[in-house]
């Protein structure tokens, strides 16, 4: 049998070729299961899995604890609101002390960029990243691999387009290792003080003008304009921001090829992307979650084999 590379998912950068395909692949059989009349395999029976959020979330909790649940895993979740991190404990005791109730695998979701790396050097049990802070969000990156595929094929050559708040974005920093990795070329798009300095190292191009985006690309990955990361003031105006940045249909239909549209969620409706885009045919979005559990079976499973 075929296994991945690592004991963690701790981040995209972190893996291989071989392990985005064995991932996608694996994701594939369990699409499959999830859609039987009977959507449940006893593939982790009597392993116990804490889903430990320190970051709000809605898709990536659910889809985590529904996988965990179709795999016949013993799932616990914690998050920090209401829990004893707020009477000043450390990540540390808090996770070691999860453990101690013979917990084996950790899915962790927090607003520190590296916190599961830090975890991952003090603690026996496999991790899993859910999203560290602005750094990296793995399994959205693989579900948004998988979505593609299932769109449009083989990711080797196709453009990908990542359009939005490139600085705050840790799912646009997963994508862009994932999809270079698979030989596909990346592009990002959005206002310059929301685009990395460091991303031509990275040998991303940038596009400021979303139109030639739309153009240049064969996928249009679009995010959310990260508010709650933003201290200071980006752009003048959310208004502003759509007027320039924002997508709607009529701009995806005059287009003269077909294009696929993807958001991570939540959508903010009439900011980065308009709701008769978001509910057009070209839009993926609903996909991507139904994929979102089949991807992360797959993580999950080929996790455990390396325990
Ligand atoms: C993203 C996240 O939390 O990083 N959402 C998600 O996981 N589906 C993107 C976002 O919050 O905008």
């Amino acid at each position: 049998m075929q296994a991945l590379s690592t004991r963690h998912l701790l981040g995209i950068k972190d893996l291989q070729k071989k392990d985005i395909e064995l991932v996608l692949d694996t994701a594939k059989e369990f699409k499959e299961v999830i859609n039987r009349p009977i959507k449940k395999v006893p593939s982790l029976r009597d392993i116990t899995i804490a889903n430990i959020f320190f970051e709000n979330s809605t898709r990536t909790k659910l889809s985590f604890e529904l996988a965990e649940k179709r795999l016949s895993a013993d799932v616990i979740n914690f998050s920090s609101s209401g829990s004893s991190v707020k009477k000043g404990e450390t990540l540390l005791d808090t996770v070691n002390n999860i453990l101690s109730m013979k917990v084996d695998m950790i899915v962790m979701r927090h607003s520190s960029p590296g916190a599961p790396h830090f975890l991952s050097q003090k603690i026996k049990a496999n991790i899993v990243n859910a999203g560290d802070g602005t750094h990296e969000h793995p399994t959205q990156a693989l579900l948004d691999a998988y979505s593609m595929r299932e769109k449009v094929g083989d990711l080797a050559c196709k453009k990908i387009a990542i359009i939005g708040d490139i600085l705050h974005s840790r799912v646009a920093l997963s994508n862009i290792f994932l999809l270079q990795k698979m030989g596909a070329e990346v592009r990002v798009c959005g206002p310059n003080t929301l685009i990395p300095k460091h991303l031509p190292e990275l040998g991303v191009k940038i596009f400021h003008n979303v139109r030639e985006a739309l153009e240049w690309c064969d996928v249009a990955n679009v995010l959310r304009i990260q508010l709650e990361r933003q201290q200071i003031k980006y752009f003048p105006s959310l208004r502003e921001y759509s007027l320039y940045f924002g997508i709607n249909k009529k701009m995806l239909d005059e287009l003269n090829k077909e294009i696929v549209v993807m958001h991570p969620g939540p959508i903010n409706r009439g900011v980065e992307l308009s709701s008769d885009a978001a509910d057009s045919h070209h839009s993926i979005i609903l996909n991507q979650v139904e994929n979102g559990v089949a991807v992360r079976m797959a993580v999950l499973y080929l996790l455990a084999q390396n325990n």
